[in-house]
């Protein structure tokens, strides 16, 4: 975070004030004893801020039945173990003016802000139920946010052009094309059958991750209004969000800002080797920018993954212009990348790490009980069951863990990064070669990752629930099916799920 209290990016002018209530009282007495000023110098105070793309949304969705959902953020404390610890959550729904409430005008937040029980509480009390519902609520937008953005619109949506074009404009023998078709493999069959039963209106995205038709409303918001290629590299990516910093010296030329964060230090490893394979693979076809600006192909096909494919968003000054080699290794580096490594990180952990519903709901449906309420006597006595009524209903509950059951296995026929299902895709020794250089780095990255998962000085790698984290395990190594199944461990070549 670089300032305390959290700012709003909404506009004024039609949300009213959004500036986050979490006061310095809030949050100091959990600080380890440095002051927030502090804090923020050391980058030890962190935010998961899910406030500003749901409250234009928010009055919309609390109209649908059965549906209670907060914009949230929360404040995390990085402590001297290397952990997160949530100090802060805010609660905030859209604020209307008291001569008419149905107006549709918001003219800011009614927020409420929970903080966690002191230690005494621990056990019991209604601090420590309340503290649970906070955090059901964050994990609520979280759960709606990493399906339709991090999964659905980062990795399956954005690909789908850039697939598209290659198929239309790459002949096959084409080096590019070489390059990336092992990374497409059923894409474009997997998106097909999303938008017949997953994303579609009324479909089980709707139901179960999110609320009606504001779904896929909110994900094409965040398209049109934030998703930038350039910031889709890991490193780049890092620095976006806070979690690092550039720095030449490191890997990845990036320092990260949290040591021990897994998807990060193992991410960046799987990202070098992607970045110097395709570097050297590209070298061999293109010894000069020249020879690149003359690829009639190449400029065909980012042309029109940019201008028809992204068409809505072709005129962003991020795009890079495909006229030099660097250009188009970080571009493809970025694709292979996303529909690998970024997806796999996303995709396969949704059962392993979300299956158990109380842990990571999909939905609300009732607002925290008042003091003085029925509602809030029954969380003094029975917090489990106003939690369970609290989060989605059986029925929308089975289908959203059924849904995350299938979409974690891994098939089978897998083929893993570093790997190709025909020998013979090139006969030029030197792509060869380099090919092989690349699975020899991912074999090593496997590993690096099996000896830090062993190492109990890194918390992060395993946690609390003893599940060590293989999620960015290439499992370049295996060739016979090992990882099938709900294994949370390997990265495929392509988005096949
Ligand atoms: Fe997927």
């Amino acid at each position: 975070m670089e300032e305390f209290p959290p700012r709003s990016a909404l506009d004024p002018s039609k949300f009213g004030d959004q500036t986050s209530t979490i006061t310095t009282d809030h949050i100091e007495r959990n600080l380890d004893g440095i002051s927030v000023q502090q804090a923020l110098e050391d980058n030890r105070l962190y935010i998961l801020d899910h406030h500003d793309h749901l409250i234009p949304f928010l009055d919309d969705i609390n109209k649908l039945d059965d549906t209670f959902v907060y914009a949230t953020r929360t404040l995390l404390f990085l402590t001297s173990d290397g952990t997160l610890r949530p100090i802060a959550i805010e609660l905030s729904l859209p604020a209307h003016a008291a001569s008419n409430n149905d107006d549709g005008i918001i003219t800011g937040a009614v927020s409420k802000v929970y903080t966690p029980p002191p230690p005494t509480h621990v056990g019991g009390g209604v601090e420590v139920s309340l503290w649970q519902l906070a955090k059901a609520y964050v994990v609520v937008n979280d759960c709606g946010w990493h399906q339709l953005v991090s999964h659905w619109l980062n990795t399956h949506a954005v690909m789908e052009p850039f697939v598209i074009a290659a198929n239309r404009q790459l002949s096959v023998v084409h080096p590019v094309h070489k390059l990336l078709q092992p990374h497409f493999r059923d894409t474009l069959t997997i998106n097909a059958l999303a938008r017949q039963t997953l994303i579609n209106a009324g479909g089980i995205f709707e139901k179960a991750f999110f609320h009606g038709h504001h779904a896929l409303a909110m994900s094409a918001a965040v398209y049109k209004d934030t998703w930038n290629f350039t910031d889709q590299s890991l490193p780049d990516d890092l620095i976006k969000r806070g979690m690092a910093v550039a720095d030449a010296s490191c890997p990845g030329k990036v320092r990260l800002l949290v040591e021990d964060y897994p998807y990060a230090v193992d991410g960046l490893a799987v990202w070098s080797a992607i970045e110097q394979w395709v570097s050297n693979y590209c070298a061999i076809y293109y010894p000069t920018d020249q020879h690149l600006r003359d690829d009639a192909e190449v400029q065909a096909w980012w042309k029109e993954a940019r201008e028809v494919g992204h068409g809505d968003i072709k005129d962003r000054p991020w795009w890079p212009e495909m006229t030099t080699v660097a250009a188009l290794a970080k571009s493809c580096s970025t694709i292979i990348w996303i529909t690998s490594a970024l997806h796999a990180a996303v995709n396969f952990s949704q059962y392993p790490y979300g299956g158990f519903s109380p842990n990571r709901p999909m939905v609300s449906r009732r607002p925290v009980p008042e003091r003085g309420t029925a509602e809030y006597a029954e969380l003094e006595q029975r917090p489990d069951k106003v939690l369970i009524r609290t989060i989605a209903g059986q029925l929308r509950t089975l289908l959203g863990i059924s849904l995350v059951e299938v979409l974690s296995r891994h098939s089978g026929d897998e083929v893993y990064l570093g790997q190709r299902d025909t020998p013979e895709w090139t006969s030029d020794a030197s792509a060869k070669e380099a090919f092989r250089r690349f699975g020899d780095r991912l074999v090593g990255v496997e590993a690096r990752i099996a000896e830090m998962n062993r190492d109990p000085r890194l918390r992060n790698s395993v946690g609390p629930a003893r599940l060590p984290y293989t999620l960015l395990f290439p499992n370049t190594s295996d060739a016979g099916g090992g990882a099938a199944g709900l294994t949370a461990k390997g990265i495929p070549n392509s988005i096949t799920i």
